[in-house]
């Protein structure tokens, strides 16, 4: 898909935050700027949190409570990050859904994995598929 504006991914984001459940993960991967927290912003909304969403490049994760609880992790400052059990990241999955920048650093599980493509401007392409 692509959008035209940081509104529009927003709200794809938000698509996807409404249909999150405890224990999924949503993994995000493309460069500085590509709008994977913009992404993020809608997908709390989606699960139906009023919290302010900001990258969280100097904490390791933040947590959204909502419908279904999110925690939002950036793996930016993490160049190899193992497995979300090496960052004591898993337990969370019990308790709610998780979203991952720099997703395609952790090794994978079960996983949605969305691509972010800078096509110039405010154009951006995203691409969805499930991870085995
Ligand atoms: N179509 C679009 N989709 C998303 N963001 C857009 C779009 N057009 C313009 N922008 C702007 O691009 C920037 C995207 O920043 P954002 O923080 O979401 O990216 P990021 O991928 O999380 O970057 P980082 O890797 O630094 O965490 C924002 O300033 C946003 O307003
Ligand atoms: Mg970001």
């Amino acid at each position: 898909m692509t959008t035209a504006s940081a509104a529009e991914t927003e709200a794809l984001g938000e698509q996807t935050g409404s249909r999150l459940k405890a224990g999924d993960l949503v993994l995000l991967a493309g460069p500085l700027g590509s709008g994977k927290t913009t992404f993020v912003r809608g997908m709390a909304r989606g699960t139906g949190s009023d919290a302010q969403v900001q990258s969280p490049t100097f904490q390791l994760v933040r947590i959204y409570p909502g419908r279904v609880q999110l925690a939002h992790v950036d793996l930016y400052r993490v160049k190899a990050a193992g497995e979300l059990a090496d960052l004591g990241l898993d337990e969370l999955l019990d308790g709610g859904a998780m979203v991952i920048e720099w997703g395609d650093r952790v090794d994978l599980r079960r996983a949605e994995l969305v691509t972010f493509e800078n096509l110039g401007e405010d154009r951006r392409r995203l691409r969805f598929e499930a991870e085995a």
